[in-house]
């Protein structure tokens, strides 16, 4: 018998195809709510059996067991909850977060708390929430308190809070990677790929997209934190779909400089123009109110070929390096089924995380999305 969350997610994907055909800033209204009624539901159900991928799925990293390459994308999770969903399901990990020094209520805009809207036609979505969240203080108090499944470790995606260049925001981020640290996360990401939050540039002015502060930053974690610890946290660092080519390499040289532990591309992308092609006809309408009316960042299907891309050229210049600490690519962006994750796995890619894709997978299969993926194949 089909539990609430997968009825409500079954019934909802057939439903909005005729949903979008509604005034747009209706559907994004409905889509906002919807979301967030959805997950809290969602994190409170557990599979009645819990599955385990094969075993020649697992993958040993950094010295930690995951189960399997592929698990939830940060921004699912913001609170900490879901754990127990994920890990019955079968996900390779639990990614929780992202949080901030203190809490963040997140975006508003024309009555909507957090915008967001799917582009079913497309197997795309976009948002502009802006990082809502508790606080690094209570994520880490939940998290300390779960009991973990063996094979699906735990990782805290953490930001500094965007809007302030100065040293206390750094100071934030380092007091977050110790209480994460204290809290028996197993690894971190650094989320610094969020276009939906303003920050300062480096003369001082309000901007949206790429942070120039990064390799400050960068540098500051590695100085106060990375250098300083005795047993490794692995600290990821993760950055944009929209990130040019040309800084992959020069980037990968300074985190493995810096003693940072992988990189993940990436984030949403904010390439209206490029991907508007890319959108079906049929959800064109609604992409043109959200994208001029939010702004907000794409993710799904569209976003496949370039994660693909940017993860590839990653990978191979890691293996190019032989490096003597283990440096690993993960792959975020588009990735639905396990055609993209044989794909990875063949371009050197060691992780994947999927958003878009998981929401798709479980209209379709339920709380059995992981074992029909690695069972059926499709
Ligand atoms: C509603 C929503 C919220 C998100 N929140 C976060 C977040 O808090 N931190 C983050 O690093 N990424 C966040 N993301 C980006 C995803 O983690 C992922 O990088 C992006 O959606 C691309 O993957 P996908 O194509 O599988 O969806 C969010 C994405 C969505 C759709």
């Amino acid at each position: 018998m089909m539990t609430k969350a997968e009825f409500i997610s079954s019934f909802e994907s057939f439903l909005r195809v005729k949903t979008i055909k509604l005034p747009p800033l209706l559907v994004t209204t409905i889509y906002s709510k919807g979301r967030k009624m959805f997950l809290s539901l969602l994190s409170r159900e557990k599979p009645a059996v819990s599955y385990v991928p094969p075993e020649d799925e697992t993958r040993i990293l950094w010295g930690i067991k995951f189960n399997s390459c592929i698990f939830n994308a940060a921004g699912m999770f913001k609170h900490g909850e879901g754990y127990y969903t994920m890990a019955a399901q079968g996900a390779g990990a639990y990614l929780a977060g992202t949080s901030t020094g203190s809490f963040r209520r997140g975006n508003e805009s024309k009555g909507v708390l957090h915008p967001f809207i799917s582009y079913p036609f497309t197997g795309a979505a976009s948002n502009w929430i802006g990082l809502p969240n508790d606080g690094h203080e209570e994520l880490a108090r939940r998290l300390a308190r779960i009991d973990k499944v063996e094979g699906c470790p735990i990782g805290a995606s953490i930001s500094n809070s965007p809007e302030t260049t100065d040293i206390k925001s750094l100071d934030e981020i380092i007091f977050g990677l110790n209480l994460f640290k204290s809290a028996q996360v197993d690894f971190i990401e650094l989320n610094e790929s969020c276009p939906n939050v303003p920050h300062q540039d480096s003369n001082g002015k309000t901007v949206y997209g790429l942070d120039f502060n990064l390799i400050e930053r960068l540098e500051y974690i590695s100085a106060k934190f990375i250098k300083k610890q005795n047993k490794n946290l692995p600290i990821i660092v993760k950055l944009s779909n929209d990130t040019e080519d040309n800084l992959i390499h020069p980037l990968l040289d300074i985190l493995i400089e810096l003693g940072f532990s992988g990189l993940n591309i990436g984030n949403t992308s904010t390439e209206y123009e490029h991907y508007k092609s890319k959108i079906n006809p049929k959800d064109l309408d609604l992409f043109e109110y959200f994208t001029k009316n939010f702004g907000g960042g794409l993710s799904g299907r569209i976003l496949k070929e370039k994660s693909f891309e940017l993860t590839t050229a990653a990978a191979e210049y890691i293996r190019s390096k032989n490096l003597r600490n283990e440096f690993h690519i993960i792959r975020t962006g588009g990735v639905e089924n396990i055609k993209d994750i044989r794909q990875s796995e063949t371009a050197g890619i060691s992780l994947n995380q999927w958003f878009t894709g998981y929401f798709e997978n479980f209209a379709r299969n339920g709380h059995e999305l992981y074992k029909k993926l690695w069972e059926r194949h499709e």
